[in-house]
């Protein structure tokens, strides 16, 4: 099987790890790749928001699979343009991808399917986010609406800080969430999904904040371990099946990775935020721990079909 990789980081550095030690795999390619991955496979210096040319080195090459890391290619629609021209990729469409792209849009889903999550208000303009916010009071959470890599999200202890986060939050665009602020063990939950199903990987946990000993602002995340105190079985039921449920309903099936950002409180779970593919960089820590061969799960998640799939 012929493979190609979109992406440049760490994650995309154990995928291209992983994804070498399948006997099922005959040439791997990374666009772009990065030096580190240059020791895995074949870098190939591919613009990746050209779609295009994406499609046409598949051609060229015949990829059987394209297996995309990062989440601005998917936002953008690059497996549906993939799946025009005929080709398989391994994650969401643009339309199932919303669930990473809006904050808004996962947290409607998570309220109406019953998915437990942070009490929250949307709103389209800052004035009004800002007093609501204000009402609400200190300790709150703030959030942009749309990709911000991780540093669209403010937690507030103080009335300085909402007002600097609110000011932060409206500079990424007018959309913005205000949720309460949930206290307890943080865990990353992954699931390989085929649209109808999802098969839950190991749990992992990533640290947030920039700084040695939990301080300074929120990051997409600093490090990564696994095992964690928690079993990801215990989660896929009431967490990933339902918004799997939700988006197959009208026709927008979610294939590729669900990852539920999960804050175990006293309460039990509550989302925190879904993610449409691998953690960066709890990738790093999570694959080594996989037994089972991503060239069976992926391509069997981008057929449709993980119904006899075991990790
Ligand atoms: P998100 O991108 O929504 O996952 O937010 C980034 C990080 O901010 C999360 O991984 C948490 O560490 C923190 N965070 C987000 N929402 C909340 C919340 N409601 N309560 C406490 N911490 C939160
Ligand atoms: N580490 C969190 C993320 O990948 O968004």
């Amino acid at each position: 099987m012929n493979i190609l990789l979109l992406g440049s980081g760490g994650r995309e550095h154990a995928l291209a790890w992983k994804l070498a030690a399948s006997p099922l795999l005959t040439k791997l390619c990374c666009a772009p790749g990065n030096p580190g991955i240059a020791r895995e496979c074949e870098v190939v210096a591919l613009d990746i928001a050209d779609h295009a040319a994406v499609i046409a080195f598949c051609k060229t090459q015949k990829i059987a699979l394209v297996v995309v890391g990062p989440e601005a290619p998917l936002c953008a629609g690059i497996v549906d343009d993939l799946a025009t021209a005929g080709i398989k990729a391994f994650g969401p469409s643009r339309e199932a991808a919303r669930l990473e792209g809006s904050k808004g849009f996962a947290k409607d889903l998570c309220r109406d399917n019953n998915i437990p999550t942070a009490a929250y208000a949307r709103f389209s303009a800052a004035a009004p986010a800002k007093a609501y916010a204000r009402a609400q009071g200190t300790p709150i959470v703030v959030k942009a609406d749309g990709l911000a890599a991780g540093k669209g999200v403010f937690v507030c202890h103080t009335q300085e800080e909402l007002d600097a986060a609110l000011r932060a939050a409206a500079a990424f665009g007018d959309s913005i969430v205000i949720e309460e602020l949930l206290d307890g063990e943080e865990v990353s939950l992954f699931a390989v999904c085929d649209g109808a199903r999802a098969v839950p990987l190991p749990a992992v946990q990533d640290f947030k904040r920039i700084g040695d000993g939990d301080q300074g602002p929120n990051t997409g995340g600093m490090g990564s371990y696994s095992p964690v105190p928690v079993d990801a079985d215990d989660f896929a039921e009431t967490i990933h099946q339902p918004v799997l449920d939700e988006l197959n309903a009208p026709g927008t099936p979610f294939v590729g990775v669900l990852f539920a950002g999960v804050m175990v409180t006293d309460d039990g779970p509550r989302v925190l935020e879904f993610n449409c593919r691998f953690g960066d960089p709890e990738t790093q820590s999570l694959l080594p721990r996989l037994e089972g061969d991503l060239l069976e799960l992926l391509p069997g998640a981008a057929r449709g079909d993980l119904s006899s799939t075991r990790l």
